[in-house]
């Protein structure tokens, strides 16, 4: 069983939400959805790193839809505006990861606080959660807005202890992208990194206090 913790912590997309369906909404015009998604993907987190570092915030809706016609334009496609709407509302209606509910349940009944810590904006975190089923199983929602930086900047996280007033080795951090799970150990919360992608560990930073392959481990 995971130690016990006074508060836990998710990051949404890709840990808890599923974006590779999004290759569903890319299908008309990607000859291989896959790898388009994972490209927005990869240009979507490089630009909220990019914003941090240039001192301007851009919100994520906004940062995805300039990721989507980047990667877009890359394929040599101009994409209609139905095609753009479609793609960009998807993000909303990405489904829960089937080990989630069972994982959220289980901790609930440990009686600690659950938490969602994302880059989204509060708009679009609420809708995804609602539409995944799973917003009533958090104590807090937080959103980057408030610190207008994105993870993985210290004050994004330090928003988990300021909500709970707690310190950072009391707060399980649960993400499965590589570099969140670096920035949040850098940080000093025990960070249990899921690995769903089975991908290389991290070589930079604070390593992750245990890896995990699904949320089921994390409460076995
Ligand atoms: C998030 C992204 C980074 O939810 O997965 O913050």
């Amino acid at each position: 069983m995971t130690d016990s913790f006074d508060a836990y912590v998710f990051d949404l997309y890709g840990t808890l939400v599923d974006y590779t369906s999004l290759g569903a909404s890319c299908a008309s015009f990607a000859p291989q959805p896959e790898s388009f998604v994972l490209a927005w993907r990869a240009k979507q987190v490089s630009y909220t790193f990019a914003a941090t570092l240039m001192d301007r915030y851009i919100d994520f809706d906004t940062i995805t839809m300039m990721a989507f016609d980047y990667v877009a334009a890359s394929n040599d496609h101009a994409p209609s505006t139905a095609e753009r709407s479609a793609a960009i509302a998807a993000w909303s209606l990405l489904p829960a990861y089937a080990d989630v509910v069972p994982a959220l349940v289980a901790l609930r009944s440990r009686g600690a606080k659950i938490a969602i810590l994302s880059n989204g904006t509060p708009r679009s975190i609420a809708t995804t959660i609602e539409n995944a089923n799973i917003a009533k199983y958090f104590d807090a929602v937080l959103s980057v807005d408030t610190v207008r930086r994105f993870k993985p900047h210290p004050s994004v996280y330090d928003l988990v202890c300021e909500q709970f007033t707690m310190t950072p080795e009391r707060i399980a951090f649960v993400s499965a992208n590589g570099w969140d799970a670096t920035g949040a150990a850098e940080f000093g919360f025990r960070v249990y990194w899921c690995n769903r992608g089975q991908m290389p560990a991290e070589t930079m930073g604070a390593k992750p206090t245990r890896v995990i392959a699904s949320l089921a481990e994390f409460v076995d």
